[in-house]
């Protein structure tokens, strides 16, 4: 071809290229990044949702071929495929970390670590999110005093997507939204990796600094599809002294520390480490046993975050909707703050 190739023939051709995804050609879905031309060389990049897809190729293909129809056989074709990740684009790109608090077993205070981490973290001036994960004891809303209520739904590119809601400084959705308690049992593996995506990816989260999700306890399927299909930047281990919860925990990290899976253990958090009486403040007394956390700690190779006392507080505070860590006055809230203050040194070691 003997004419001057312009930016503006290569658009052209390239309005023919189809994204079967989304029914529509990849100029006007601006998928391209960038063209570049020089003399017979084209080099264009392209931006798709991820890369390991079969449409890339197909695109790729077409696009090769179209240019070569459209601008002459005598023309060299370079496509590069960038993802909106590293583009900085797509549903989670303004999430910049992940963090999943995670157990062996229910009812060690995953939720109760979880919600006073995420608004301690915003204490800090971080912008922060929490994702409740766990549909059989989804207990974030309560925590919150956002029960009952429901999140916002607006529309993003002829899109349905959710608005979280907001109390004490923190965005909030849970899969306690979607579903009755009497329900949970009745949901397939299926239906909950679907609700959790759509709470992650169709949602409105903004720039976050950090999302904390409670994740359900064990090793599941859920469990590992969610580890998979997420860049979780590291997991808070929840425990309690003894050495059977422990026992649980380890399998959990296993979980999270196989060779596929190499999400960073950012350490353990001990809870109802020992009790206080309120006439015997400078008193411990290690109930549940002493020793066994440190022991896996060792093990595993990871810090120890902090160790929450036995306290009613805890509880009062957590089902009337304001966790422990509103309330200036008590120790625990500075106990919480440290573990706070660990995660972020965690974070910044990796
Ligand atoms: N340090 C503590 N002292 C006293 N009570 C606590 C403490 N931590 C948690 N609790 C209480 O124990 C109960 C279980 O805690 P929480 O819901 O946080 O656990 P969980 O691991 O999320 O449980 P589940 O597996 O049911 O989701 C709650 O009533 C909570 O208020
Ligand atoms: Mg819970």
């Amino acid at each position: 071809m003997s004419k001057f190739i312009t930016n503006h023939d290569v658009t052209d051709a390239l309005k023919e290229v189809i994204f079967f995804a989304k029914q529509n050609n990849i100029v006007d879905l601006n998928m391209i990044d960038n063209i570049e031309i020089k003399g017979n060389d084209i080099k264009i990049s392209v931006i798709f949702p991820k890369l390991d897809d079969p449409s890339v190729g197909i695109v790729y293909n077409s696009i090769v071929k179209t240019i070569k129809d459209k601008l002459g056989e005598d023309v060299n074709v370079e496509v590069l495929p960038i993802s909106e990740k590293d583009k900085g684009l797509g549903p989670l790109s303004g999430v910049k970390n992940i963090i999943a608090v995670i157990a062996g077993k229910g009812g060690v205070g995953k939720s109760t670590v979880a919600a006073n981490l995420a608004i301690a973290l915003s204490k800090e001036g971080k912008n922060v999110g929490i994702l409740d994960a766990d549909i059989m004891g989804p207990s974030v809303p309560i925590m919150f005093g956002v029960e009952g209520q429901q999140p916002g739904v607006i529309e993003r590119q002829g899109k349905p997507v959710m608005v979280p809601l907001e109390n004490h400084g923190v965005k909030i959705l849970s899969l306690g939204f979607f579903v009755q308690p009497d329900q949970a049992l009745m949901w397939r593996g299926s239906m909950i990796n679907n609700a959790f995506n759509q709470l992650m990816k169709d949602s409105e989260w903004g720039n976050l600094d950090y999302l904390v999700i409670d994740m359900p306890p064990g090793t599941g399927d859920i469990q590992l599809t969610l580890a998979q299909s997420y860049n979780i930047r590291g997991t808070v281990l929840v425990t309690t002294p003894q050495k059977i919860a422990t026992a649980d925990v380890r399998r959990a990290a296993m979980m999270y520390r196989q060779d596929k899976l190499t999400i960073p253990l950012l350490g353990l958090v001990e809870n109802m480490s020992y009790f206080t009486p309120d006439d015997q403040p400078d008193k411990k007394y290690y109930i549940f046993g002493k020793g066994a956390t440190d022991e896996l700690a060792g093990e595993l190779d990871i810090p120890v975050l902090g160790r929450i006392p036995i306290g009613e507080k805890i509880v009062e505070s957590g089902d009337g909707g304001t966790p422990i860590i509103l309330n200036g006055n008590e120790k625990i809230t500075l106990t919480f703050k440290e573990i706070a203050l660990n995660v972020l040194k965690e974070i910044d070691k990796l």
